[in-house]
């Protein structure tokens, strides 16, 4: 298998076989951390990560695989650069192409980071955008791999604001992997048409399947993994808070749900998550509606069905399978 050159922009551009390529060799490099073999075969190389919104794990994954691999970063805050405002991304992406092996970038719009790929010239990985969230889907996948034993057949729900990155991008790995993938969320926060049509065809290929629906109890019914994700996305207006939390409270997930699943179920969240007091967004909410707890309850994730934690540290390894692949380290 060779991805060297290769974008990251979304697993729509990869097969099957090369995602189960990144997520192997995600646990290789997992297993050479742990055991204390370094692997620094990309020495004196150096890669941007430009940010146009905030980030804790994906920034931080990037930093440490980066260091890990013996290469330098650069991280441009979302304030901190010329991107689009005095600097269009086409001259931003020749510009940083002739000075990083490789460009990670966060934000808006996907035809964004499509375009930066465009014209940069070395390799461009997608940290977030609105419509997709490709490096978090290896992290969950190799998660629910090592606690599962398998991705094959593995149901998979979705709960909550189904049509946006989190939502998409579960969609489009699951039916890349033979999964079997449920959005379970009122009809209007449903996937948009165009992108369920093309997950059908990968999931009729995988022998995955796809449902959407707005029936909890049934979509949950011996689930293997249940997945949830913030009410409000980045980059969302504030005034979108009241309507979410009415649409979307009847999605969220409680320790009901989880026994409705399979006792082996595991639940994941990308993170940062509102299930408790401790955050300055959550107490404001607090203090507006009355809520304690949003998409998920404090229960069920701190329950020992929760893998929120080991997914997050995931987030690095499987990162740094895609550096590690996209620039020939491997
Ligand atoms: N899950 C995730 O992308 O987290 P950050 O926003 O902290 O990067
Ligand atoms: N849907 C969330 C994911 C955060 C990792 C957001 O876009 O803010």
């Amino acid at each position: 298998m060779n991805l060297k050159g290769r974008n990251f922009l979304t697993l729509k551009d990869f097969t099957t076989e090369e995602i189960i390529y990144l997520l192997d060799l995600a646990a290789e490099l997992k297993a050479k951390k742990k055991r204390g073999v370094p692997v620094d075969t990309l020495r004196g190389k150096n890669i941007a990560l430009i940010f146009e919104k905030t980030s804790t794990r994906t920034r931080c994954a990037f930093e440490v695989a980066a260091h890990d691999l013996g290469m330098g970063t650069t991280y441009l805050d979302p304030s901190g650069s010329q991107i689009g405002k005095k600097e269009s991304i086409e001259d931003t992406a020749r510009v940083l192409g002739r000075m990083f092996e490789g460009i990670e970038y966060r934000g808006y719009g996907q035809e964004i980071v499509e375009e930066l790929a465009r014209y940069a010239g070395v390799p461009v990985w997608n940290g977030l955008t609105n419509e997709d969230h490709p490096t978090q889907m290896l992290a969950d996948m190799l998660t629910i791999r090592e606690e599962l034993g398998r991705l094959k057949d593995v149901r998979l729900v979705y709960m909550g604001d189904a049509r946006y990155n989190m939502g998409n991008a579960l969609m489009i790995a699951c039916s890349k992997l033979g999964m079997h993938f449920v959005a379970c969320a009122p009809e209007k926060y449903f996937p948009a048409q165009e992108l369920v049509a093309q997950c059908e065809e990968y999931a009729e290929q995988s022998g995955g399947t796809i449902t959407l629906t707005e029936n909890v109890v049934a979509a949950t019914r011996d689930a293997d993994v249940i997945c949830t994700d913030v009410w409000v996305s980045m980059g969302e207006p504030d005034e979108v808070w009241e309507e979410r939390i009415r649409e979307l409270t009847p999605y969220k997930v409680t320790a009901k749900v989880m026994e409705n699943a399979k006792e082996s179920a595991i639940f994941l969240h990308c993170l940062p998550s509102f299930h408790d007091l401790k955050t300055k967004i959550g107490k404001d909410i607090y203090d507006k509606f009355g809520i304690e707890d949003m998409e998920v309850t404090d229960e069920v994730f701190r329950s020992p069905q929760s893998k929120v934690f080991e997914e997050a540290e995931n987030r690095m390894h499987t990162i740094k399978a895609v550096i590690a692949a996209t620039l020939g380290a491997v």
